[in-house]
């Protein structure tokens, strides 16, 4: 069978994040759609993307402290905003694919999957490999999800995109952000941070790295690493790069080492 990527698009990337404001950075966004359309055109691979939330769905989640589950009712209205929030987004984001070409259809994380304290139990992979089987882009997002144990919890889209590398056998994860890769220490903080190109599997609990200047209640970076050590040290090859400079995204996803790339 062909070669499976997941892209991960960064609410740093897709949305106006540093401003605090829930609207579509449409430059970046639809220059990676064209990104992807350009590399799925020249090599024949499967693909699945996840996109972040940004402030569509961040800033939504503190201020009904969704983040810490769902205790009670006066959440239920910012339970029923976030969810609509970030259906207006995937929905534009499964629109700008679908303009630059990309048989792009949305899946709903939400309606396909159960956590258990933040941690995935069940979810719907054979939905996903059917579709992709058509020929079919799935487009899915970090969402709020039912949760055993919390009422309702976040699934990053940096948590979905490695759990569905693994369960799909992926080669690749690629992480699109506002960011080179990965660096010492954060390099919007640190101007003496040191870029790291490449990293094995191993030297990921080593790293200093700290969350998001921005309102992100995943974790930033950190976040992004404890959700992937599983996939990377289980043999998927993982790729941060930089979703703001053109071509590096198309780059990645046709295999060449840009950004940060990690092995097992
Ligand atoms: N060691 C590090 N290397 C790179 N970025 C880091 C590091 N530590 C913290 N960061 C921060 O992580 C941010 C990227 O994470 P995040 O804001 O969550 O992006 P996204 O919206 O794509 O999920 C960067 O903007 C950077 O400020
Ligand atoms: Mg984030």
């Amino acid at each position: 069978m062909n070669d499976l990527v997941v892209l991960k698009i960064g609410g740093s990337v897709a949305t106006r994040k540093r401003e605090g404001r829930a609207e579509i950075e449409s430059s970046n966004l639809d220059r990676i759609s064209s990104e992807i359309r350009g590399a799925l055109k020249k090599k024949d691979y499967r693909m699945v993307v996840v996109h972040g939330a940004g402030p569509f769905g961040h800033n939504l989640v503190k201020k009904y402290g969704l983040d810490k589950g769902f205790s009670d009712s006066t959440q239920l209205a910012g339970l029923v905003e976030t969810r609509r929030s970030m259906e207006e987004l995937n929905y534009r984001v499964v629109e700008s694919l679908v303009n630059a070409g990309v048989n792009a259809i949305a899946f709903q994380p939400s309606a396909s999957g159960l956590l258990d304290d933040g941690r995935i139990v069940d979810f719907q992979v054979r939905l996903i490999e059917g579709f992709m089987s058509l020929g079919v882009v799935p487009i899915g997002y970090g969402d709020l999800l039912l949760d055993e144990k919390k009422g309702v919890s976040v699934l990053s889209g940096d948590y979905l995109a490695p759990y569905l590398a693994l369960k799909l056998k992926a080669r690749r994860v690629v992480l699109a952000a506002d960011v080179k890769g990965i660096y010492s220490s954060d390099p919007k903080i640190d101007g003496q941070a040191k870029f790291l190109p490449e990293l094995s599997s191993r030297d990921l609990g080593g790293l200093r790295l700290t969350g998001s200047r921005s309102t992100d209640v995943t974790g930033g970076m950190k976040g992004k690493i404890e959700a992937l050590m599983d996939a990377a040290s289980q043999g998927v090859e993982v790729q941060i790069v930089s979703g703001l400079e053109p071509g590096l995204v198309g780059k990645a996803l046709m295999g060449e080492h840009v950004g940060t790339f990690i092995r097992k």
